[in-house]
């Protein structure tokens, strides 16, 4: 029997992300090779065009489980009835600039497509947040969504979990399928905190058998957390192919749960849990069972990362508080 169509929302789907990202999801990366998918594409007006043409495209990749595609620029139409949103519009950084510098321009996309997914999106809406400064746009659109529980409003962290996997894998010759329990904390900023206390390689404790403290702070930490920037240099362009496959990385896990022993690094609202203060969006060690996530508990945080993790909650506190003053929130 044929399953009924999932209704996915992407945000920004003329932009550079989403070229990658719409084809993974039409192809069946997201919601599995049985599942018909209908795509419902918001952009702005001047790129509606360019959305066009990535439509062509799609028609022309003759997708088996794509089913339906709705474009449009109103998010009241576009949002109607999703059951997945990925906020991906938004300007992205150039060279020398933070992620947090966006907040100003990017910051006003998301309380208004938060308050259209409150109206109009099904009532079992997960949203994920990939726009910059990610963490704290999907605070302002949770703000804006008073009928939405907060738990269904994430930010992506799961590149910085990626990219931690894809250092640690270079750094001791083992594939990542053998890392497991990494954890990515805080801000998707350069003040995000790669944890590999808890992580395991091959059954043993990354931290003692790497046994470096100064490679850990030195390389390790600024490699993951600065990688969006050394994209950037490099590529003259923000990072797009591995964006999208952590987007779907991420949606893919919250729906249809986390291996057996292990978990992923996830952004989402606090329950004050590790000394976050309730309602920031900060990553966290996460398992999902049954389509539900809960933030691994009971890790012992030692004094080098306590320092680290407060130091990003620290800044989302401030953009939080930054936010609140533009009337954002
Ligand atoms: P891009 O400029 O190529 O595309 C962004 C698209 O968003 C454009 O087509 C633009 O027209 C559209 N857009 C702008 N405002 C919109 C609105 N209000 N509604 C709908 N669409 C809108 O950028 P990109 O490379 O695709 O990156 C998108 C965002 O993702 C940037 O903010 C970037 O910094 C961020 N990003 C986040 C991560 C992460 O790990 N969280 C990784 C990479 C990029
Ligand atoms: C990334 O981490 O690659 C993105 O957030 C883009 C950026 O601005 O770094």
């Amino acid at each position: 029997m044929t399953k009924t169509p999932v209704k996915v929302a992407v945000t920004g789907a003329a932009g550079q992300i989403c070229y990658s990202l719409l084809f993974r999801i039409a192809s069946g990366d997201l919601l599995g090779k049985d599942q018909p998918v209908d795509l419902h594409l918001l952009e702005i007006t001047p790129a509606l065009k360019a959305l066009e043409g990535v439509v062509m495209e799609l028609d022309d990749a003759a997708f088996p489980l794509l089913n339906n595609v709705v474009t449009g620029d109103d998010a009241n139409k576009v949002f109607d009835g999703v059951n997945v949103a990925l906020l991906v519009g938004a300007k992205p950084r150039g060279k020398g600039m933070e992620r947090g510098d966006l907040l100003r321009d990017n910051g006003g996309i998301f309380g208004p497509q938060g308050k259209a997914l409150n109206d109009h999106a099904a009532d079992d809406v997960r949203v994920l947040v990939t726009g910059n400064p990610a963490n704290t746009n999907a605070l302002i659109a949770m703000n804006n969504a008073p009928d939405i529980p907060n738990s269904r409003f994430n930010a992506l962290t799961r590149l910085d979990h990626n990219r931690a996997l894809s250092q640690l894998s270079s750094k001791t010759g083992t594939p990542t399928t053998e890392i497991k329990k990494m954890t990515i904390w805080g801000n998707h900023s350069a003040t995000q905190y790669p944890d590999i206390f808890h992580t395991e390689i091959g059954g043993k404790n990354a931290a003692d058998l790497i046994d470096d403290e100064a490679w850990l702070a030195d390389t390790f930490i600024p490699t993951v957390a600065k990688r969006g920037a050394a994209i950037i240099e490099a590529r003259g362009l923000s990072s797009a192919a591995s964006a999208a496959s952590a987007t779907i990385d991420h949606m893919r896990d919250w729906i249809a749960g986390t291996p057996e022993g292990d978990w992923v690094s996830m952004a989402v609202p606090s329950d004050g849990s590790y000394g976050v203060p309730e309602g920031l969006v900060s990553s966290f060690p996460c398992v999902v069972k049954n389509g539900e996530y809960e933030i691994v508990q009971g890790l012992e945080i030692n004094e080098f990362s306590r320092q680290r993790i407060d130091a990003s909650v620290a800044e989302l506190a401030e953009e939080r508080d930054t936010v609140q003053k533009l009337g954002l929130i």
